[in-house]
């Protein structure tokens, strides 16, 4: 009995070395722990034997049982050990490799002009209001006073829908007179920035598509000063504070009288360049006091309210403020443009 179990357990051990995964630990272990392994038999046949012999094979078959469970133990950490250390060289990760960082989208230049106009009107106390950019040819032209011919009518320049009264607006100025007919007889002071179109040739200069912020101020006593002040200030706050300006006449036909503002020709400070087709100035918006036709038009009475009102388009703003010679790159949605601002 004492040899059989000094084989037993030799025999195990031996099988053990041999074991070089979990499954073969688990199929080894079932055969030699388990219900119907040898030890167990030996155990169980004890009192088969003489009672004298009971006590020396019961310990030793104890003995072998858990010298078996022991080299169990410390096999099973050895594989886990092995493991771990396997998958830390194979899995391995360098932490201080850059990541690949994912493109990044921003503000479309156009927008972030906008934005920032809208912002310093905002502060001088005008409120944003946005109107319809499908209108009609009577708030886009007639009730701003555009003579029943005049070229801008024509189906060549503008986008009419099939019905002809209905167009994509060529300005924001229709807004005007709907935002006048919504708060007459209350006094305004509004910007309405938005999308226009026009039906005309695309060049490095003009796109079928573009924004304009126009602006309205109605109330009482209000004066060419009040314009050209307000103008003025606006200037300096979005081109900083000594950019020179220019006030000069001009024609529309829903202000009476009207100008142009120009600044200073920032690329070459005044003295004339491409840029400024060497005039030394650059036009930035046109204005002027709204017609009494138009006031008229949008419920006020011209012999008790007057107004301002201005336009400009911050696309061509933008394109000045960074030297970009081509409108086009605008809505060409090409990375390499939109990426610079
Ligand atoms: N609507 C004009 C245009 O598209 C711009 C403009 C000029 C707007 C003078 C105004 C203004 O409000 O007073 O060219």
């Amino acid at each position: 009995m004492q040899e059989q179990l000094d084989k037993l357990e030799k025999q195990a051990l031996a099988e053990l070395d041999l074991v070089s995964d979990p499954a073969e630990l688990q199929n080894w272990k079932v055969k030699h722990l388990g219900r119907s392994a040898e030890v167990g038999k030996v155990l169980e046949g004890l009192r088969a034997l003489p009672a004298e012999d009971r006590p020396a094979i019961g310990r030793r078959a104890n003995e072998v049982k858990s010298r078996l469970e022991q080299a169990h133990a410390r096999k099973n950490d050895t594989l886990r050990s092995q493991e771990l250390e396997g998958s830390l060289t194979e899995e391995k990760l360098d932490v201080t490799l850059p990541g690949l960082s994912p493109a990044r989208g921003r503000i479309h230049p156009s927008t972030q002009t906008m934005r920032q106009i809208i912002h310093i009107w905002a502060e001088m106390g005008f409120q944003v209001y946005r109107s319809r950019e499908v209108e009609t040819d009577e708030y886009n032209f007639g009730l701003l006073n555009f003579p029943p011919h005049h070229p801008a009518r024509d189906m060549q320049d503008s986008f009419y829908t099939t019905d002809p009264e209905v167009l994509l607006r060529t300005h924001t100025s229709p807004g005007q007179i709907r935002v006048m007919r919504a708060r007459a007889p209350e006094p305004i002071r509004v910007v309405l920035p938005g999308m226009c179109y026009r039906h005309e040739q695309i060049t490095a200069r003009s796109e079928i598509q573009f924004n304009q912020i126009e602006g309205l101020a109605v109330g009482y006593n209000i004066t060419m000063a009040d314009l050209k002040g307000t103008l003025i200030a606006f200037a300096r706050r979005f081109f900083g504070q000594d950019v020179r300006t220019r006030f000069r006449g001009s024609y529309f036909p829903f202000t009476e009288p009207s100008a142009e503002l120009d600044i200073e020709c920032f690329v070459c400070g005044g003295e004339g360049c491409p840029v400024c087709k060497r005039t030394g100035w650059l036009e930035i918006l046109g204005s002027g006091m709204v017609h009494p036709t138009v006031l008229e038009n949008g419920g006020y009475d011209p012999s008790v309210y007057s107004g301002f009102a201005f336009g400009m388009g911050p696309e061509r703003i933008t394109m000045l403020k960074h030297g970009i010679e081509d409108i086009r790159y605008f809505w060409a949605n090409d990375l390499r443009f939109l990426e610079q601002f």
